[in-house]
């Protein structure tokens, strides 16, 4: 190859892998959310926000996103009691602000599965619709001790870039105003099939 051709070759590459790599970066990775880790590679961490708007004192908000839609007969729907169960539609966001980038919505499930009262089941899927794991999800499961500060779960799998991604994520409540709350949840994982 002649050194015209090679510094071409060489131009080519950086244009077409370092060129568009970084203005991917600055323009669709607002989290900051790095990209999943090779098979091999160790686990990658990302952090995601959901804000949350539910019910108090019995009253559900009319912009709820968590809400009881079942339970024991003849009790209230609530936290405190065993058996209820909670549908979920929150935003996520790239920061605790509820006016950070929309990211997608956390959808699915909270049933509380203790009879003290103190232990809820999350079944939740994180749907992601825009910024860099657009059209991908991470499905998260696990009971969680509602009086600790930090909850894991388990990351049980996923779609699109998640596809058989394995590992944990918790969930920290960062804002809690009266029925408004936003939990920060860390994401790690890695690829395993
Ligand atoms: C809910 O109950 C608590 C404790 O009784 C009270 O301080 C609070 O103001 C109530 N919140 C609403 C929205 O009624
Ligand atoms: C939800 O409704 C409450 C009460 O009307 C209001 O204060 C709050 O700003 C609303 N939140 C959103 C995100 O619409
Ligand atoms: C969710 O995001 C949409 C679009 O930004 C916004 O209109 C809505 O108020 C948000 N809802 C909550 C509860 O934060
Ligand atoms: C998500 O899917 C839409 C529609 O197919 C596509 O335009 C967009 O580029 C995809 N985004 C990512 C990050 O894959």
């Amino acid at each position: 190859m002649s050194s015209y051709g090679a510094l071409a070759l060489a131009i080519h590459v950086l244009i077409a892998f370092v060129v568009p790599f970084h203005v991917t970066e600055a323009t669709f990775f607002p989290c900051p959310c790095p990209a999943p880790p090779p098979p091999s590679g160790a686990p990658a961490t990302f952090v995601v926000y959901l804000q949350d708007i539910t019910a108090q004192n019995g009253t559900i908000p009319a912009n709820a996103t968590t809400v009881p839609v079942a339970g024991r007969q003849g009790i209230a729907y609530n936290l405190q009691n065993f058996g209820t169960v909670f549908v979920t539609d929150d935003n996520i966001t790239a920061t605790a602000s509820p006016n950070s980038a929309l990211l997608g919505q956390a959808q699915g499930t909270l049933i509380v599965t203790s009879l003290q009262s103190k232990y809820f089941q999350i079944s939740l899927t994180l749907v992601f619709n825009a910024g860099p794991y657009a059209n991908s999800t991470v499905v998260l499961l696990g009971v969680v001790n509602g009086l600790q500060a930090v909850r894991p779960v388990a990351v049980v799998g996923g779609t699109g870039v998640f596809t058989y991604a394995k590992g944990f994520a918790t969930f920290e409540t960062v804002v809690l105003q009266g029925s408004y709350t936003v939990d920060k949840v860390t994401v790690t994982y890695k690829i395993r099939q």
